[in-house]
């Protein structure tokens, strides 16, 4: 083995983290500001304690469910094509902590990629899921940045040099932000990959709206499980005296903003403290928690250029289910 080989296998077999993360969430401050506005809001963001992260695994595997699904298969499908699209020895860098089976796909399907950089505000999940891919994919440097990707994320150079960074932003979670965060994000992907990256990003596309509506409603009762849970963990972080059975959770297709809105809904007239303040609740008082867009190529194609970005290849599964849209600097 010679010296290079020696010092890449310890880079990869113990990443080091790049640690820009020195301001956790503000739960407390965030919580308390959003259910003293009008209406009331709690960011969707806050869904993802440990317990609200096995129920978002729960609700992929409910058939009425089926995004992560049909994203998995057309990834499988299209990954020769977008192998050739992106080129060897791009350095990955991954907006969430992948861990899981998408991550996975494309790390194996790219020609040599050189480096994988998860970016993720959880430094518990950034290191959890790094050390699992490392095992898996000994050659490709483990480069994990603790940060919000909603800002510019630098990218930590790799011992072997990169060809391009391509930016992997899968699951439709852009969907999960409105208009202008949804533009200020992706200012922000255009300047981590610099003019020469690229970006392949998951969409859920719009479709029928029962499909749509019954994808946040499933029968066996996950996603409404998933959206209380934001109320447990405030009654357990924040000394909140939430009654779970006193609100309830709804999810509506809104045609004029191209979306899924999913609300908490007081089911009578009330009054909860959070963290030593009082909110009062009327009866069917909705708390806004959370939004998934779904998209039009004539909407995404805008967005993007608004960006300075351009679509240069899109995949979309059978049915136009889902899409994924490969992006460079226009
Ligand atoms: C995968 C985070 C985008 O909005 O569809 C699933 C989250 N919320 N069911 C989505 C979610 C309720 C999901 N994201």
């Amino acid at each position: 083995m010679n010296l290079l080989d020696t010092r890449l296998q310890r880079a990869t077999l113990t990443p080091t983290l790049l640690d820009l993360c020195p301001t956790p969430d503000d739960l407390r401050g965030d919580v308390l500001a959003g259910l003293a506005s009008t209406p009331k809001t709690l960011s969707s963001k806050y869904f993802y304690d440990a317990r609200g992260s096995e129920l978002f695994e729960a609700i992929t595997r409910q058939p009425e469910y089926d995004l992560t699904r049909v994203e998995i298969a057309l990834l499988q499908d299209v990954m020769p094509q977008v192998r050739d699209a992106v080129g060897g020895d791009a350095h990955v860098v991954e907006y969430g902590s992948g861990s899981g089976r998408k991550t996975q796909l494309l790390l194996a399907g790219l020609d040599s990629p050189v480096a994988y950089t998860p970016v993720e505000i959880s430094r518990e999940m950034l290191l959890a899921s790094t050390q699992r891919l490392a095992q898996a994919f000994p050659d490709v440097q483990m480069l994990p940045v603790c940060a919000d990707f909603t800002q510019p994320v630098p990218v930590p150079p790799s011992l072997m040099p990169a060809a391009r960074s391509l930016v992997f932003f899968p699951g439709s979670t852009l969907g999960n932000f409105d208009d202008v965060q949804s533009l200020d994000l992706l200012r922000a992907m255009r300047e981590t990959m610099g003019d020469d990256g690229a970006a392949l990003i998951g969409l859920d596309l719009v479709k029928d709206v029962a499909d749509m509506e019954a994808a946040y409603n499933d029968a066996a009762g996950v996603t409404a499980e998933f959206t209380l849970n934001l109320l447990a963990r405030l009654n357990r972080e924040l000394d909140a005296d939430f009654h779970l059975d006193a609100f309830a959770h709804r999810a509506v297709w809104s045609a004029r903003n191209s979306r899924i809105e999913t609300s908490i809904v007081s089911r009578r007239a009330q009054v909860v403290h959070v963290a030593g303040h009082a909110f009062a609740f009327d009866a069917d008082e909705a708390i806004a928690v959370e939004i998934s867009h779904k998209y039009t190529d004539a909407y995404f194609d805008d967005l993007a250029r608004r960006a300075g970005l351009r679509v240069v290849r899109r995949w979309n599964a059978p049915a136009s289910r889902f899409g994924l849209r490969l992006l460079e600097s226009a």
